[in-house]
């Protein structure tokens, strides 16, 4: 049985009170479900209160939202694994699409960041997906099948079984227009079958597959309905508590 897990991005929102008070307010709330985790991916500042809060409850743990692949050095402004670790963060979200076009991260570049991560003990949420115009010309699920094959698939198998991956195309994300239920099913399905042809079957089955964009209280739960949706990356939604614990509430109920 594949872990499912409702991640929350709180990209570079939440100042050092707000993001203890949201924290709390989720940690609090969330109840022990076997199999099923909740992930909160916030700023360097909250990283290390975060764990301790977190501390308490072994249903939530902590994600950074990027990490360097080098192991220290002259990268000013940049943070190490091995910093992320020295506080007890284990995972860390790479190749999330802004980073990809904001700070121009090639899949060369995150091949790199997930080896450092893997090698660091960290468990990676790697992200893929497609633009617009790509989907509309048709050639979507080569492209994300090529973020995969670039990024992670020349980790050895029991490296690759510590990714998780998340598939989030960039016309849903903070668009408010969401991939339809088969839209992910069938970008899901390509992705686990990619796996499977890659490694194996029984590691395409373990593997979890978060589906990213839009992902509302509304929606949530016929999207973690599809068989190959494993639960959700949430931005937007996860900056609120009212908004992302009925996301965690439908990670459970719509357990397949
Ligand atoms: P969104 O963001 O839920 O606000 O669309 C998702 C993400 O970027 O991870």
């Amino acid at each position: 049985m594949r872990l499912r897990i409702a991640a929350g991005n709180w990209k570079m929102n939440m100042d050092y009170d707000e993001g203890r008070e949201l924290a709390h307010a989720i940690i609090k709330e969330t109840k022990p479900q076997p199999g099923t985790l909740t992930i909160l991916g916030t700023p360097y500042i909250h990283l290390k209160d975060m764990v301790e809060m977190a501390g308490r409850n072994s249903e939530v743990k902590i994600a950074a939202q990027n990490c360097h692949q080098e192991a220290s050095g002259a990268f000013t402004g940049e943070i190490s694994v091995g910093m992320l670790t020295s506080i007890g963060v284990e995972y860390v979200i790479l190749g999330h699409s802004e980073r990809r076009q904001y700070f121009r991260e090639s899949n060369e570049l995150l091949s790199k960041k997930a080896d450092a991560a893997i090698k660091g003990g960290m468990k990676p949420i790697f992200c893929c997906g497609e633009a617009l115009e790509i989907r509309n010309e048709g050639w979507h699920e080569r492209y994300v099948k090529n973020q995969l094959v670039k990024g992670i698939f020349h980790l050895e198998k029991d490296d690759f079984l510590k990714v998780i991956i998340a598939y989030e195309p960039i016309w849903a994300i903070g668009t408010g227009v969401t991939a339809s239920p088969e839209q992910a099913q069938e970008m899901h399905r390509m992705i686990r079958l990619a796996i499977a042809e890659r490694y194996d079957e029984a590691t395409a089955e373990q593997t979890t597959i978060l589906y990213g964009g839009s992902v509302k209280p509304g929606n949530a739960r016929e999207l973690f309905a599809q068989p190959d949706v494993d639960g959700g990356l949430v931005g937007g939604a996860s900056l609120k508590a009212e908004s992302f614990l009925p996301i965690i509430e439908a990670l459970s109920q719509s357990r397949v």
